[in-house]
């Protein structure tokens, strides 16, 4: 699955079209999809559907052809001069017996429901006149909205403001990445039968979800044991810092892992799960660390001013590693690129303002940009830049002019902002390096079982340790 832009989803619709596939059936599909996910969220309610002349439009008089044809009540509001399979649709909807209204006679009636199929991707530059004050006298009116693909008036203001958003064929930026996301409500996605050879675009950033997660997932063989699944070395902690590395412990045996250890410093007092092996040390340093014969190590959680000398020490054990934290400095981050090791960093966007020296309001609004940028600055080290969404980026080494690999999250909800959260992502996607994915598969997963087990346990208040503790039920989810 592929996060589309509108042109590129507009590219799709061409593909499809010159392979052969009728168009129609697309919007057929469309306005069928979104009519039959509106009667899931509201059925009882009179719908009113608000139609624009293109092919958005288009989908919203299938849509409303299939409630009539269904038995509900249905008003229909059009703009004139619909084109191409939307005339078509136009067509079919007044041959089914239904009437439409012009656009300027829609008055909000109560208890009804409006489904928006004003504008989709074809919108250029803000709504202005006649449709601005049709979006806002929709919001205002305060009656459920469900969009059909994107609400009217997005990336732009003024934009409708929906209930429930209807994705067609593929998610679009506005859906994943905020402010607009936030005006979509719930987003569901919907095939409308879109031949997949059309639909495929590897230059587009990959979007996690379940289906294309779901074959990362290690299995664990019959006669495993614990050195053979796994093991970890997490190497954090300073003086008061000490939850750090281990919530980073509990994310990785949660994750499977199937012996964690946590190197700290001696002087101060780390409580890691009862399972794990305590390491304390006297100073960072290579051979202490080459005793504990781990397959991944995650090194930086808490670890402050020691954490330079962390990552440097764990650098001489050759293995995979996750670079957290105090661990996201310019000349750790160096050294582990000449190494050529899987290399995974997890900054949050102020640690990637500091790698990137850009403002962290700039990292914010384009995410995928910074992830990209630090990406190009550190070949071969796997980006996790973590956010909502988190989104991820990678340029191979064997690859230095192809576009850097990019991915965006779908799972995770806001009541994950707290700390910690990223210290147990650290120990995921390190357990899932030690039982032997790459760099980019295991980043891919950790991210995307960290953001499920987060939806599994969201609610106001969440602790990272109960996301740690949902991770076991979101593997079980993901391997059904
Ligand atoms: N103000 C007013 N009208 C506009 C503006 C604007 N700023 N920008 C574009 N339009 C008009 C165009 O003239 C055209 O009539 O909007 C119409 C196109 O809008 P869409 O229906 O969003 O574009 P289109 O490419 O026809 O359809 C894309 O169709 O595949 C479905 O729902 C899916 O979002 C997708 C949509």
């Amino acid at each position: 699955m592929y996060l589309y832009t509108a042109q590129a989803m507009r590219e799709a619709d061409q593909r499809a079209v010159a392979m052969g596939y009728p168009s129609l059936l697309l919007m057929e599909a469309a306005g069928k999809q979104a009519a039959s996910r509106l009667l899931q969220r509201f059925e009882g309610r009179a719908v009113d559907v608000l139609c624009g002349k293109g092919n958005n439009g288009g989908d919203g008089l299938v849509a409303a052809r299939w409630l009539a044809h269904w038995g509900h009540p249905v008003r229909v509001y059009a703009a004139e001069g619909q084109t191409g399979d939307a005339a078509v649709a136009r067509q079919a909807l007044l041959a089914h017996g239904l009437e439409i209204a012009p656009l300027s006679a829609w008055e909000p009636a109560p208890h009804s429901v409006v489904l928006d199929a004003l504008f989709g991707t074809g919108l250029r530059g803000p709504l202005e006149g006649f449709y601005a004050a049709l979006v806002e006298k929709v919001n205002q009116s305060g009656l459920p909205v469900v969009a059909v693909d994107l609400p009217s008036g997005l990336p732009h203001r003024p934009h409708i403001q929906a209930d429930l958003t209807v994705a067609l064929a593929g998610l679009k930026n506005e859906h994943l990445f905020y402010p607009h996301r936030a005006a979509c409500g719930r987003i569901v996605l919907e095939s409308i039968g879109m031949p997949p050879r059309a639909l495929h675009n590897p230059h587009l950033p990959e979007v996690l979800c379940k289906t294309s997660m779901r074959p990362l997932l290690p299995a664990r063989p019959g006669n495993a044991h614990k050195g053979l699944v796994g093991r970890v070395l997490v190497a954090g902690g300073y003086r008061s810092y000490t939850g750090a590395p281990s919530l980073a412990a509990l994310g990785a045996y949660r994750t499977g892992a199937g012996l964690v250890t946590v190197a700290y410093p001696a002087d101060c007092v780390v409580n890691p799960p009862l399972e794990a092996v305590r390491l304390p040390l006297l100073e960072w340093n290579h051979a202490d660390l080459q005793a504990v014969r781990a397959e991944a190590v995650a090194v930086g959680m808490g670890a402050a001013a020691g954490g330079v000398r962390a990552a440097l020490a764990a650098l001489e054990l050759g293995k995979p590693t996750v670079l957290d934290a105090d661990a996201l400095h310019k000349q750790v981050l160096s050294a582990y690129v000449k190494a050529g090791l899987p290399t995974v960093l997890t900054p949050h966007p102020g640690e990637a303002s500091r790698l990137l020296e850009i403002p962290s309001e700039q990292i914010a609004r384009a995410p995928l940009e910074a992830a990209q940028a630090l990406a190009e600055r550190y070949p071969g080290l796997v980006v996790v830049l973590k956010g909502g969404p988190t989104v991820l980026a990678w340029q191979p080494q064997e690859a230095p002019l192809s576009p850097p690999l990019l991915a965006v999250n779908s799972s995770g909800n806001p009541s994950m902002a707290t700390g910690g959260m990223g210290d147990v992502l650290s120990g995921v996607v390190a357990a899932l390096l030690a039982a032997g994915l790459s760099a980019w598969e295991a980043a891919r997963l950790g991210v995307y079982l960290h953001g499920l087990a987060g939806d599994l346990a969201s609610k106001p208040g969440l602790l990272a340790h109960e996301v740690a503790e949902a991770l076991p039920s979101a593997m079980r989810q993901l391997q059904l």
